[in-house]
């Protein structure tokens, strides 16, 4: 008999997590409550910022920091393509219109060059994704004195050279959607600490009891989803330890097929939310071999922004898209299933 499939992502939830949201539907506060503000204090001293807002998904959440930022029509905002289109919508909700630039080749982070490259006097904010668990190098980016986002909803939890990341940029965000490195079913948070910035997300986040009839909507989190995100968190530690573990079994397989695993730059830590193999070939062929073999991998990034929209001159992105593949790394696998990747990567990369 077969063995069955490996997802490419699956959350880690365990008796603590449903303890918690038994013990919040009991208790009969169920929408945005203490546990709400709870997880609002965690979630800071994980990202280093002073203060967080939780909100319903990573998206509202960009799309309620840029608004805090004042940003609307005639403004521009630098995102790379190489990542979902969460950041595209998000800015394009605002009124503003999303630059797009290319990556690192090896860290796939949005190259500072062309950062640098796309910046204009209309320019009035960049988010940064921290991309797959690895930090990005923010301080460059700062330098040019416009707003920094950092998008964590990728990478939480890791030092970066002593502080943790999402602690550097003016606002953060989080996701905390199902297969995040931590989860709440679906949620998000912004981060910050100018206290102007952050009460403005509070105000956003809700339409009620407010003095005029500006624009508002419901962006909230309920006290079910925070509860769990609370146990989520205090979990996070053993996460990032156990990925780390399964990264370095993964690790093994690439280097004896002459291939270089993830780079890490010097003095850096990596926090392995996606494994991203950079094959010699094609991806499309070593999709369709894991998925006989019963393993779900998937190219990292569904698809680059700029391909949505027939643009070109983004070669790393494309190269990326190309030959980048993602396969399965997170805590809930077990050591029979790290195994069964590991000889499915070994016959990927001998193909
Ligand atoms: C880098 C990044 N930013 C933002 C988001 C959006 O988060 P959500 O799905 O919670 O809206 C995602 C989701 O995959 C993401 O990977």
């Amino acid at each position: 008999m077969s063995e069955p499939f490996i997802p490419h992502s699956r959350p880690a939830l365990g008796e603590a997590e449903a303890k918690a949201v038994a013990e919040v539907v009991r208790g009969g506060w169920i929408a945005e409550g203490r546990q709400v503000a709870a997880f609002e204090r965690a979630v800071a001293k994980v990202t280093g910022q002073a203060q967080g807002v939780a909100v319903s998904s990573g998206t509202a959440a960009l799309y309620l920091a840029l608004m805090s930022l004042g940003i609307g029509s005639d403004d521009e905002v630098v995102i790379p393509s190489y990542v979902c289109t969460a950041l595209w919508h998000a800015v394009r909700l605002t009124g503003a219109k999303p630059v797009l630039v290319d990556i690192e080749p090896t860290t796939y982070q949005p190259s500072p060059q062309a950062v640098a490259r796309a910046l204009t006097r209309h320019t009035k904010a960049v988010i940064v994704p921290h991309m797959f668990g690895l930090p990005a190098d923010i301080g460059t980016l700062k330098s040019h004195g416009i707003p920094v986002i950092e998008d964590c909803a990728q990478t939480m939890g890791v030092p970066v050279r002593g502080t943790p990341v999402g602690g550097s940029g003016e606002m953060a965000i989080c996701s905390f959607y199902a297969t995040k490195l931590l989860t709440a079913g679906e949620g998000g948070m912004v981060l910050g600490r100018e206290e102007s910035l952050v009460s403005r997300v509070r105000t956003l986040r809700q339409y009620d009891q407010q003095d005029a009839l500006d624009p508002a909507f419901n962006y909230k989190m309920t006290d079910m989803q925070a509860a769990l995100g609370l146990c989520q968190v205090a979990r996070l530690e053993g996460f990032l330890t156990r990925r780390r573990a399964i990264a370095a079994r993964y690790h093994e397989a690439v280097r004896q097929a002459g291939l270089t695993p993830p780079v890490v730059p010097a003095g850096l830590e990596h926090g392995y939310f996606r494994y991203v193999v950079r094959l010699s070939n094609p991806v499309d062929s070593a999709l369709d071999l894991a998925r006989t073999l019963g393993i779900g991998c998937r190219r990292p990034v569904y698809r680059p922004i700029h391909r949505y929209m027939d643009l070109s001159s983004f070669p790393e992105t494309d190269a990326a898209w190309e030959r980048a593949l993602s396969i399965p790394l997170y805590p809930a696998l077990t050591d029979h299933e790290v195994d069964r990747v590991v000889s499915a990567l070994q016959a990927i990369l001998a193909g």
